[in-house]
């Protein structure tokens, strides 16, 4: 139906009769003139009518917006002065012969170009949505990663194997998506939040080396760089240790990067004990484009009278750091408020403050609320150990440590942001030495920080049972510009300690077998020492892309609250096909 795509003729085609296929993006009335800017994938064109053939012309007439054309006519270069720099196609034009309506539109719901629409509009006609340019520049990038990876991968003798959607649970910390039994009444399947358990059954099964671009569920809070199904890239491998896998995983990603954006990124990736991102960034996904960092206090604050810095201080649970801006001395009352109310959504029960206006002048040439209740001492000890200088603000969070450490990660981030000191470059880390366990503060009960099949550092197996929360992982993660982009794992292979693993996380030896006793099985007919990792594909190329939200490198997302509002889904259903599913309506 076509000669080439819109954007394709240029100047060398001049005087050459061309067809070409596309939606009217405007079309313009000017004086007897009709112009028809006609858009495809590739860009656009401008189409001429003039009036001299009376029956192309009405046709021209009649188009609107949207509609689908079919179009013939002859590339000729623009008049001066109409030249449009701005556009692949904008020295030349092409004057129409042929006018085909292949299909009306309706009046569009929304302009192309219209940046402010919902995210309710944008995802109802989303089919509409995707044709915008940025859109089909995402997913064409997304397609090219996903090209990138299988070659990568290929070449690396990989096995690309798929793995069940209808299955058991597979605990990652998520609520998973049930799918009710229709042949065996009252049970359930689960759609996997990621296929973990059977990419290890598959280095059981002398795969060697495993990837699958595939999909998972997890019914969890929504936020920009989650959604209820995503696309992990997700790798195992035998007979390896972790240095073989990050080596192999930040391979990867270094070569998407030069490929596909003609960036280079370190090598090796710098990394970062999980310690020290959450002493010196307050996150384990630290964003190292800016150069702000947490420091301790605590030891300076044990026996000062002020209780709010004391208490914590004294707190083996307890933090107390500061966090220093430079030049943040400028900051009027109003954007302290501001400040105060956004670290308490992290659960902060304040944020005190030091305007440093002159070091050399100690106490007087400093001003803040808390000072009477700080000694000489101590103050000269702070301002040494935040090196403050003159006009900065130094901020500081006081309370149970994960809340020092959520609000003051996520203050680091906002002042960055506010005040310019987010560098504008690429800067990938690995997090490593995770805990093996953490608490949960609610119940007291030990729970798995990745997944509960994450190995131990065998210097660290005797600790399992006597000391779970001094207990390190081989699990690393991989961040990239403060996104949590990939993660993984040497596994557990010997059944002994799979086991005790689950007892640690409160699971009897019968529930255990209850619902990962395939597991413990397979683990005992000769399992290879084997690990991996996962990447969240979405994350990555929304990174890639420079977008905001992973909906905008996925062709149909589902809204913050889950749906889907182009097909109206999740739906009811009929009485009959619930009572099939033997699940009885609570209404
Ligand atoms: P994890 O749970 O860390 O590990 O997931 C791997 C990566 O998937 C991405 N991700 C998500 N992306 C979009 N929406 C979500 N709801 C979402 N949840 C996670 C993140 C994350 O780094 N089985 C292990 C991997 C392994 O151990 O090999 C796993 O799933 O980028
Ligand atoms: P108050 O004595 O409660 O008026 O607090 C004095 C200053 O300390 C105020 O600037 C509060 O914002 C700040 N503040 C109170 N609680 C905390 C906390 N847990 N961490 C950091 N600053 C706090």
């Amino acid at each position: 139906m076509r000669s080439h795509y819109c954007a394709e003729p240029d100047t060398q085609q001049t005087g050459q009769t061309v067809e070409l296929c596309g939606w009217v993006n405007r079309r313009r009335d000017h004086g007897g003139v009709i112009f028809i800017d006609l858009r495809d994938h590739t860009g656009l064109i401008q189409v001429v009518y003039d009036p001299d053939d009376a029956d192309i012309f009405a046709i021209a007439e009649t188009v609107r917006n949207e509609f689908v054309l079919q179009v013939r006519g002859r590339v000729r270069a623009r008049p001066a002065g109409t030249l449009n720099p701005l556009l692949a196609t904008g020295e030349i034009e092409v004057l129409g012969t042929g006018l085909t309506i292949l299909n009306r539109a309706a009046t569009p719901p929304f302009q192309q170009d219209d940046i402010n629409l919902s995210e309710e509009l944008r995802l109802r006609y989303r089919y509409l949505d995707l044709r915008r340019p940025d859109m089909q520049h995402n997913l064409r990038l997304r397609t090219r990663v996903t090209q990138t990876i299988r070659r990568y991968l290929d070449e690396r003798d990989f096995l690309d194997i798929e793995t069940p959607m209808l299955t058991r649970a597979t605990p990652e910390g998520a609520r998973d998506y049930l799918v009710p039994s229709r042949v065996h009444a009252g049970q359930f399947f689960a759609l996997p939040q990621s296929p973990q358990l059977f990419k290890q059954l598959l280095m059981m099964s002398g795969m060697d080396r495993y990837y699958q671009i595939v999909r998972c569920f997890r019914d969890e809070d929504l936020r920009a760089d989650r959604q209820p199904e995503f696309t992990q890239l997700d790798m195992e491998l035998a007979f390896v240790d972790e240095g073989q896998i990050m080596q192999l995983a930040e391979g990867l990603v270094r070569t998407l990067f030069r490929e596909i954006l003609d960036v280079t990124l370190a090598d090796p990736f710098p990394c970062l004990t999980y310690a020290e991102a959450l002493r010196r960034y307050g996150s384990d996904r630290p964003d190292l484009r800016c150069d702000l960092e947490l420091v301790d206090i605590g030891d300076l604050m044990q026996t000062v009278e002020f209780k709010v810095f004391a208490g914590p201080a004294r707190n083996p649970q307890g933090r107390v750091a500061a966090l220093c801006l430079p030049g943040g001395g400028q900051l009027s009352r109003r954007a302290i408020d501001e400040y105060t109310d956004y670290v308490s959504i992290y659960g902060a029960r304040g944020l005190a403050y030091i305007k440093v206006n002159q070091c050399a002048q100690g106490r007087d040439g400093l001003q803040s609320p808390i000072l009477k209740f700080l000694p000489d001492a101590v103050i000269e000890a702070l301002l040494s150990r935040c090196q403050a200088q003159d006009g900065d603000i130094i901020f500081f969070g006081a309370d149970q440590a994960h809340i020092v450490n959520e609000a003051l990660g996520a203050l680091r981030i906002k002042l960055a942001a506010d005040n310019g000191l987010l560098r504008d470059t690429w800067q990938p880390v690995w997090v490593v030495d995770f805990p093996m366990f953490a608490q949960d503060p609610a119940t007291q009960r030990w729970q798995a920080l990745h997944h509960p099949f994450t190995a131990p550092q065998s210097d660290h197996l005797a600790q399992l049972a006597d000391a779970p929360g001094a207990c390190l992982s081989r699990a690393y993660d991989m961040v990239l510009n403060g996104t949590e982009i990939g993660g993984g794992s040497i596994r557990i292979h010997q059944p002994d300690v799979q086991q005790q693993v689950f007892r640690q996380l409160g699971m009897t030896s019968d529930e255990a077998h209850e619902k990962f006793g395939f597991l413990l099985d397979a683990l005992q007919y000769g399992a290879p020492p084997h690990g991996g990792i996962a990447f969240g594909l979405d994350r990555l190329v929304m990174l890639m892309a420079g977008a905001s939200s992973i909906r905008d490198v996925m062709a149909f997302p589902k809204t913050q609250r889950a749906s889907c509002p182009l097909t109206a889904a999740p739906a009811a259903v009929s009485r009959a096909q619930i009572r099939e599913l033997h699940i009885r309506p609570l209404a």
